[in-house]
């Protein structure tokens, strides 16, 4: 998987973004995504901090790596066991460290353990100060939202803050909706009022919401801080 220059990886064949998002490239939006998160987020500089990041896939891995952005500690998790045999076998840095997540996905992992009988992360992460969830929460229904919105308050510390993006769609009647229900978690779309309650219920306190901006590659997307 890594190229023969050194210091060049290449996961295209685990990549798991949207094909529009694939076809654009995976460092050319990755940069773009990490320099928007440092914007929303108030980092400075990406080598003082950590950033966990849950949904990992390989995007943020190779742009880092390929684009010599200095990072303290990067910490990938996901519920797809090649994507992280590949980057723990591929990736030698020690401020990066990949964990695989035995967590139902109906889409990504329909193996894994339910969401309900699970408390924590499957790593500590309770020196991170900063979280993200990229292209997650779009294929999380309320009862899984609500399952790792619990988790992540329990495993990350007080004041810390998480940027996610996620489907918002007000003219729905329901809570939240499978848009495509023959293909369960393909894509969710939720109710701002029940998702803002899913929130506050696991001690989350809303700092940001604003709707997609398709020119950093985000959809819409929370900020939140551990309260
Ligand atoms: C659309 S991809 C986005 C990958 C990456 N965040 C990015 O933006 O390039 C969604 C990722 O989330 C992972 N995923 C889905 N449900 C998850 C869960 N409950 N916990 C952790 N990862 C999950 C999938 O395995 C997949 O790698």
């Amino acid at each position: 998987m890594t190229t023969s220059a050194a210091r060049k990886y290449d996961f295209a064949d685990l990549n798991v973004n949207a094909k529009n998002i694939a076809e654009i490239g995976t460092e050319k939006t990755g940069e773009v995504l990490l320099k928007f998160l440092a914007e929303e987020l108030a980092i400075d500089d990406w080598g003082n901090v950590g950033l966990l990041d849950i949904g990992c896939g390989v995007r943020f891995t190779q742009t880092l790596l390929n684009r010599d952005i200095k990072i303290g500690r990067y910490c990938g998790v996901d519920v797809k066991e090649d994507i992280i045999q590949a980057l723990k076998s591929e990736v030698p840095d020690s401020n990066f460290d990949f964990h695989y997540w035995h967590v139902f996905n109906n889409l990504y992992n329909k193996a894994g353990e339910k969401f309900s009988t699970i408390e924590k992360l499957p790593t500590d992460v309770s020196d991170m100060r900063y979280a993200c969830l990229i292209s997650v929460f779009t294929h999380l229904n309320g009862p899984d939202s609500n399952d790792m919105l619990r988790i992540l308050r329990a495993s990350l510390p007080k004041g810390s803050k998480i940027l996610f993006s996620i489907f918002i769609d007000d003219d729905i009647e329901a809570d939240y909706i499978e848009v495509f229900p023959q293909n369960p978690s393909r894509t969710v779309k939720h109710k701002s009022a029940a998702f803002e309650k899913l929130l506050t219920n696991n001690d989350w306190k809303v700092l940001k919401f604003n709707k997609a901006r398709p020119e950093c590659y985000i959809n819409d997307h929370f900020v939140c801080e551990a309260m």
